[in-house]
């Protein structure tokens, strides 16, 4: 049996009387690269906030790694393993690329996070991690150039990679390719498929194509609950999952 490294249960989430998401069932398989899709304010990206702790979820389960980490606070679950980007930029724009990196992996520890002795100690172990991460997005010999400096593209590749310092074994990204040109859209692709050998993906997207291209398994949200699951195959012929994006691409 393929093991699950992510297994929600019944997870809800209200605000009010509102359920942004509602009952969602859903195991990840380790090393697979699992989409999230709907249409918008379908709760995709509060999914992934009650996964990562930005927000506690209502009811139900998350079990990570065989162990219930819902109601751990969001501090705690890089170092579990589960990193993440955002569907908003969240890079600090003035400073060079691998300071952002550097930045990103004392996420790991946030109680000694930005003191002295442990900037010193981590140094060199960030630094490399930082290059070979730099290698990975493609990005050798941009060190030290201003992140605003970087282009659209770059900056969301960056962004993911924000999420590799902390080594995850669960990565959530949101919409890695929302606003990125055509051009760039192949280069995630490349990264995406890369990332596969050392960590398992769950990828929020609205890009029908890539989502086709990349992923093992999607699950299909709709008004905060699940509507369909399976292969992109499977899912493409569904028609539940038709008449949900009535009008939008599928
Ligand atoms: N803090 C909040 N308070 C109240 N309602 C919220 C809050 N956050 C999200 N919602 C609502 O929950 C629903 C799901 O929002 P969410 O951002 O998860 O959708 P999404 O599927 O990520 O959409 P998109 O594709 O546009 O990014 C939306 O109706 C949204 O307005
Ligand atoms: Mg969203």
């Amino acid at each position: 049996m393929v093991e699950a490294l992510l297994d929600v249960r019944n997870l809800t989430k209200r605000y009010g009387d509102f359920h942004a998401l509602n009952d969602v069932t859903m195991k990840v398989e380790k090393g697979s690269v699992h989409g999230v899709i709907g249409p918008n304010g379908a709760g995709k990206t509060t999914f992934f906030h009650c996964i990562a702790g930005t927000t506690p979820s209502s009811d139900g389960e998350i079990v990570f790694e065989g162990r219930n980490i819902e109601g751990l606070p969001q501090h705690d679950r890089p170092g579990l393993g589960i990193g993440r980007s955002f569907q908003v930029n969240s890079l600090f724009p003035d400073l060079p690329v691998i300071e952002n990196l550097r930045l990103a992996s004392q996420a790991l520890e946030p109680i000694h996070g930005f003191i002295f002795w442990r900037a010193v100690v981590h140094k060199d172990i960030d630094q490399r991690r930082a290059e070979s991460v730099l290698h990975r997005l493609g990005l050798d010999g941009e060190e030290q150039t201003l992140v605003r400096a970087l282009s659209h593209g770059q900056q969301r590749l960056l962004e993911v990679g924000m999420a590799l310092m902390a080594q995850p074994h669960l990565i959530l990204l949101d919409e890695p390719t929302s606003g990125m040109g055509v051009d760039d859209v192949p280069k995630m692709i490349n990264l995406i498929k890369g990332l596969r050998e050392e960590c398992t993906i769950l990828l929020i997207e609205h890009n029908i194509r890539l989502v086709s291209e990349v992923c093992d398994t999607v699950t299909v949200l709709q008004a905060g609950a699940v509507i369909a699951q399976g292969t992109p195959e499977h899912i493409s012929q569904d028609e539940h999952v038709k008449s949900a994006y009535l009008g939008e691409e599928l």
